[in-house]
């Protein structure tokens, strides 16, 4: 049979990451290529005492029967309490769409706004995933230059003008594959720059509580006066990735046409998910189990940056993130890391090669390290294999 796929297939071939993640599996590989939070910060015994409760007592045939596409009102009722952790006020449940995920957001605003060859600016480099979803959409992807602070406005307004976006895709703090933070002056001029031209934001921020260091700072989100953006959060990083919950804020005639756009795709988020958001957050369990898995993220974060300034070549430099999963890093030498990237599987060491996270795939210099998922010797010992091998390849290119 000759499958006659869709055009919009033709560049979703994702295999620059596919044969790494397969290998994956050895045991005796560790890995700083996923984006997993530590198993061990999974409440698991919380969401089993919920979960238990839910179905016995007569809350069992709301977890069985269809729900609403927009989710539980109980449970947005709670979502407008949690956002205001991200300076978002004067909300209502019309602004509140609950969605599998925060990838679910990610691809319902590219179905409502997207038609083929639309541009979506996003930041340069940017969360691989949010550029397949825009590539099956068939948009054109336009990268926007960053520094410290954030995005270049200067940039931002110059690919406005040059591109019309339909919207800007941002994860403005502890970014996936950077792991900076914008400023707050940086986030009121892309609220104000992007209201001024009629352009969309989609803020993404599924790791803004996973803070180790640093001051709190305000969501792009909360700088909206024009109804233009659009915030994203999940409870993959902070509750559990299994659940498949996370929420969308907006515009009320923004959030209706995203309902319509996932009534086609799941009817509705999985109900017992739901439930068990709502009730987990109703018990106050978020912020005290954020509080407690915090220590083993920064002690896991600090063994890599430790293990880096002792194993890693001399030319490798890297961002220290105040936050999040991951440590982003590049070499100040001819180093292909697409190309190394299986070589590392022979040292029993699986890291993400840059390329993948620009739009352009014209970066071939940098990695991307998860620090969350290994504990603090095998952080150790899979740095100190990646730096040998990384030494090796600049000996050969020096
Ligand atoms: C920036 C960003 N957005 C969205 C997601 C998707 O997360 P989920 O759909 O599990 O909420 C991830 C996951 O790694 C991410 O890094």
């Amino acid at each position: 049979m000759e499958y006659r796929y869709s055009e919009r297939m033709a560049k979703m071939n994702g295999a620059a990451t596919r044969e790494i993640l397969k290998l994956l599996t050895r045991p005796e590989i560790i890995s700083f290529a996923g984006g997993f939070p530590a198993t061990q910060c999974l409440p698991q015994k919380e969401v089993q005492e919920i979960a238990q409760e839910l179905l016995s007592e007569g809350r069992a045939t709301a977890v069985l029967q269809y729900g609403t596409t927009e989710g539980f009102s109980e449970l947005r009722e709670e979502l407008i309490k949690y956002v205001k952790t991200a300076g978002i006020e004067n909300i209502g449940l019309e602004n509140t769409l609950v969605i599998s995920g925060g990838q679910q957001g990610i691809d319902l605003m590219s179905k409502i706004f997207l038609d083929k060859g639309d541009a979506v600016l996003v930041e340069n480099p940017t969360y691989l995933t949010a550029l397949q979803i825009f590539d099956s959409y068939q948009a054109n992807i336009v990268g926007v230059d960053a520094d410290e602070n954030g995005l270049v406005i200067e940039d931002l307004e110059k690919k406005i003008k040059e591109h019309h976006p339909k919207f800007l895709y941002c994860v403005s703090t502890f970014s996936n594959p950077t792991g900076k933070t914008y400023t707050v002056e940086n986030r009121k001029a892309i609220a104000e720059i992007t209201a001024k031209y009629g352009v969309m934001v989609l803020e993404d921020d599924p790791y803004s509580k996973l803070r180790f260091e640093g001051k709190w700072v305000p969501s792009i989100k909360s700088f909206d006066k024009a109804g233009n953006v659009v915030y994203l959060t999940s409870f993959s990083k902070v509750l559990s990735p299994g659940l498949r919950m996370g929420v969308a804020i907006g515009d009320k005639e923004v959030i209706r046409k995203m309902t319509i756009g996932k009534q086609g795709v799941d009817v509705t988020t999985s109900n017992l998910s739901q439930l068990i958001v709502c009730e987990y957050l109703k018990r106050g369990y978020l912020f005290p189990n954020i509080e407690k898995n915090m220590p083993i993220y920064r002690e896991r974060k600090n063994a890599m940056i430790r293990a880096i300034k002792e194993y890693m070549p001399e030319e490798f430099s890297f961002i220290n993130a105040e936050g999040g999963l991951f440590i982003w890093g590049g070499f100040n030498a001819p180093i292909d890391t697409t190309k190394l990237a299986p070589e590392a599987i022979k040292y029993d060491v699986a890291y993400i090669q840059g390329q993948v996270f620009y739009p352009k795939a014209d970066v071939v210099n940098m990695i991307r390290l998860n620090f969350s998922n290994a504990p603090v010797d095998k952080i150790d010992a899979g740095i100190h294999r990646l730096g040998d091998m990384f030494k090796k390849e600049i000996a050969k290119v020096k």
